[in-house]
């Protein structure tokens, strides 16, 4: 098992299992997130049963090379909708993956490798799929960084500025320029998790920009929902995804998991993104969905 710093260097060592960050889903070790063995009794692809419920829908997903983003695209595809997918040059590799799938199952699917921590490459990303798909009905903000610090007092502060930078400017940049292309109907779904809600002390920088993501999704649906935009939000608890192993010590590793004893799979999230896609959440904006294995929060 190798071991590495946070990119980030402040004389602090994060350990690092098994990869660097941006974590590569082909690089996975352990169970395979679309295994259809593990970690539960499916892989989630095999028993979802699809009801066109986006068919001709186009979707924009930041983060779709992989883990969530990945599934999301699949099962938008199983649903009838094509997707755009955004995500870091070095993950092309899984992002080709991503688009194999897609088409498997009879969709488009669109690649670009950008950094999204530029505002003009979210206006760049905006304007290409909507000139690939012909418009855009869906905006997935799934997109995020984090490294494990777990003293305050060693969080460089060029690692709190970059999560920042990933993980909550370009929802602003992105809904901006999308929010043009959308109409009556149009989804936009932010990607959120567990810890803003439980305040994970090893995650601070990143647990700060799940918060913001919260209040942003509350603040633009109050903006948006009247004029037919709904914005709603998913918090996730932990999910075998390549972000874990690339950005997380081997004991929190061992301890990511959730009342159900075992970490979701992308598939259990995906279903989310759905159903808030989907006219079967017409009357839901503003709000957050709770896929984290069974802790009750507030909010
Ligand atoms: N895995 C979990 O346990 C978990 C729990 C709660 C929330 N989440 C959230 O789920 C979302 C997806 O993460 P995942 O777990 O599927 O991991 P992942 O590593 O598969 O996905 C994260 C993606 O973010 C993209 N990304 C990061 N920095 C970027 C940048 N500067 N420009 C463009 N793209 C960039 C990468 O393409 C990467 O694939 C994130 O928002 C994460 O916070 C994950």
């Amino acid at each position: 098992m190798s071991e590495s710093k946070s990119q980030f260097e402040s004389g602090h060592e994060v350990p690092v299992a098994h990869q660097d960050a941006p974590g590569l889903q082909h690089k996975m070790k352990g169970p395979d997130p679309e295994d259809e063995n593990v970690p539960t009794e499916d892989g989630g692809y095999q028993i979802y049963k699809a009801a066109g419920k986006l068919k001709g829908k186009r979707a924009l997903i930041t983060g779709g090379d992989s883990g969530i983003g990945r599934a999301i695209a699949i099962l938008y595809a199983m649903e009838g909708a094509d997707s755009f997918i955004a995500y870091l040059k070095e993950e092309e590799k899984d992002a080709q993956e991503t688009k194999r799938k897609v088409e498997e199952k009879g969709q488009k699917c669109y690649l670009m490798a950008t950094d999204l921590t530029d505002m003009k490459n979210c206006k760049a990303v905006v304007d290409a799929a909507v000139k690939a798909m012909g418009g855009l009905d869906i905006l997935v903000n799934n997109a995020a960084y984090q490294m494990m610090v777990e003293d305050i007092l060693d969080l460089p502060e060029e690692q709190w500025l970059h999560t920042f930078a990933t993980n909550i400017h370009p929802l602003f940049y992105l809904s901006k320029y999308a929010i043009p292309h959308l109409s009556r109907g149009s989804s936009i779904i932010n990607n959120a998790s567990i810890n803003a809600y439980i305040g994970r002390p090893d995650l601070l920088d990143y647990t700060s920009t799940k918060g913001a993501i919260i209040s942003f999704t509350r603040g633009l649906s109050n903006q948006y929902v009247s004029k037919g935009i709904r914005v709603n939000a998913v918090a996730p608890g932990p999910v075998w995804t390549p972000l874990i192993p690339a950005t997380m010590n081997e004991k929190a590793q061992k301890e990511f998991t959730s009342p159900m004893g075992r970490p979701a799979q992308p598939s259990e999230i995906a279903t989310c993104f759905v159903f808030l896609a989907s006219t079967d959440s017409s009357a839901i904006s503003g709000q957050t969905i709770h896929a984290n294995g069974g802790v009750v929060v507030n909010g």
